[in-house]
């Protein structure tokens, strides 16, 4: 596989015997076991709850080193993309593998532009829910009902992307349209002559009764959050999307089991955690250290959110932006977020913890995107929504790269049983 270079074997010893096993090594020098045929030749798997150490693919989308802190989409490093790219073009960089020319950009986001509309009978899907639907619930269950309007892409290269463009232009509207019914307001519609994030803005700030003008600093700071979100290789939401579609299903139905892994308070979930752990504070007369002991006490089940990763052992890069992004921002627009100052105590009573220290727990994406959401009029119960737009190209790239596979095969991890061994089946007379 291009990228990918043989290493020496690995020798491993069971029962005294030894088995030889390939070595692989990725662009970065990153080194894996190749296992593959360890249970034919040994009858051994391996055991890895959680995954921690397995890689399930090799791919060339995204790259992280947990302990230098680093991100690049297809090698670009995040620092870059953030403060120079537009999120379509990011889009179009992970999941065709290259940045476009203007001809291709230009032809991207035309396409994007005018798919946005939806399929007018799927506004009666809205009306069924209760307002107090959380908007993640509402999203994965619209992403999964496109498929009732749109072809299975099959193996057919054109509907894929045909149905990659749909989902990136829906996916939007679907978002603000499950906001505006939370607030019994009506559903605006997409507008052409507006850009990606602009269109989103609209579409979730606007009302019938006047004009709204997009402010730019808004746009400019969900350009940058859209961006910072858009991929993160294995992690739990992209590792389902994956899963889901080596069983060939379709595109639709494997972003909406995403985007139900997202919404967990340990992945994407956490943004908005992290807001009512921060207002809690706030609340309670800012006593930071009281809730830096409670993350430590390991009889209380609270922990920190917006801190530690599975991944980065040093500050996530993402996070680092965005704490720069807050500083700029908050105060360009006048709004003075108390919620900030305490953010930021909090990161520097943790970072000067051994507990945090030892364990390199570091502030991650969600510690301070909320913060920036609030400030640009998005609540508290969108941010998860916000995340999984952020997260579309990222996830829709892996299920292509994995489709487009020759060699994929149905996703399919084993087990260690631990049950009780063979028993025969009692009557329930003789059940004690
Ligand atoms: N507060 C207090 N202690 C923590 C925290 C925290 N936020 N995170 C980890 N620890 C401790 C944990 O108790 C354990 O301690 P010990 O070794 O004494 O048992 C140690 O650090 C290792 O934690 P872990 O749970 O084994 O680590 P993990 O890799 O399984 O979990 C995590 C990673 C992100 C789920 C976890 O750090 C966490 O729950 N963080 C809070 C939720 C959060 O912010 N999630 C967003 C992640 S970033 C966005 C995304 O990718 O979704």
């Amino acid at each position: 596989m291009e990228g990918v270079r043989k290493g020496e074997d690995a020798k491993i010893y069971i029962d005294g015997k030894e088995y030889l096993l390939p070595t692989v090594i990725g662009t970065e020098d990153e080194l894996g076991i190749d296992i593959r045929r360890l249970r034919s030749e040994s009858g051994a798997i391996t055991l890895d709850p959680g995954y921690a150490n397995t890689g399930s693919c090799i791919s060339s989308i995204t790259y992280i080193n947990g302990e230098e802190g680093i991100l690049r989409y297809r090698g670009y490093p995040i620092e870059q993309l953030a403060e120079k790219a537009e999120f379509l073009e990011v889009c179009y960089l992970l999941i065709y593998g290259k940045l476009p020319d203007q001809r291709e950009y230009n032809y991207f986001v035309d396409k994007v532009t005018r798919h946005s509309l939806l399929h007018e009978d799927m506004k009666n899907f809205f009306a069924g829910f209760p307002n107090t639907a959380h908007p993640m619930c509402v999203l994965a269950a619209m992403v999964a009902s496109l498929a009732a309007y749109y072809p299975d892409e099959k193996n057919d290269l054109e509907l894929m992307d045909l149905n990659i463009v749909r989902l990136l232009a829906k996916v939007p509207t679907i978002a603000a349209f499950a906001y505006k019914k939370s607030i019994g307001q009506p559903f605006v519609y997409p507008r052409n002559d507006l850009s990606y994030t602009q269109n989103f803005l609209h579409m979730m700030f606007a009302v019938p009764a006047e004009e709204y003008k997009v402010p730019p600093l808004f746009n400019k700071a969900l350009n940058i959050l859209l961006i910072l979100h858009a991929d993160h290789e294995q992690n739990c939401s992209t590792s389902t999307v994956r899963m889901v579609g080596s069983s060939m299903a379709n595109l639709f139905a494997s972003i909406a089991a995403g985007i139900c892994a997202l919404w967990g308070p340990l992945h994407g979930g956490a943004n908005q955690r992290v807001i009512e752990m921060l207002q809690m504070i706030y609340e309670d007369k800012g006593d930071v250290a009281k809730y830096v002991a409670m993350a430590k006490d390991k009889r209380n089940n609270f922990r920190l959110m917006g801190f530690g990763h599975r991944v980065y052992k040093n500050y996530d890069p993402r996070a680092r932006i965005l704490k720069s992004l807050a500083d700029e921002l908050l105060p360009e627009l006048g709004y003075d977020d108390p919620l900030l100052e305490i953010a930021k105590h909090l990161e520097e009573v943790a970072l000067k913890d051994e507990y945090f220290l030892e364990r390199k727990l570091y502030p991650n994406v969600d510690f301070y995107s909320g913060i920036i959401y609030r400030a640009i009029g998005i609540p508290t119960n969108m941010f998860t929504v916000m995340f999984a737009l952020g997260r579309l190209p990222g996830w829709i790239a892996h299920w292509r790269e994995l489709r487009l596979d020759p060699s994929m095969r149905i996703h399919r991890p084993r087990q260690i049983y631990s049950g009780p061994s063979k028993r025969d089946y009692i009557p329930f007379t003789e059940r004690g």
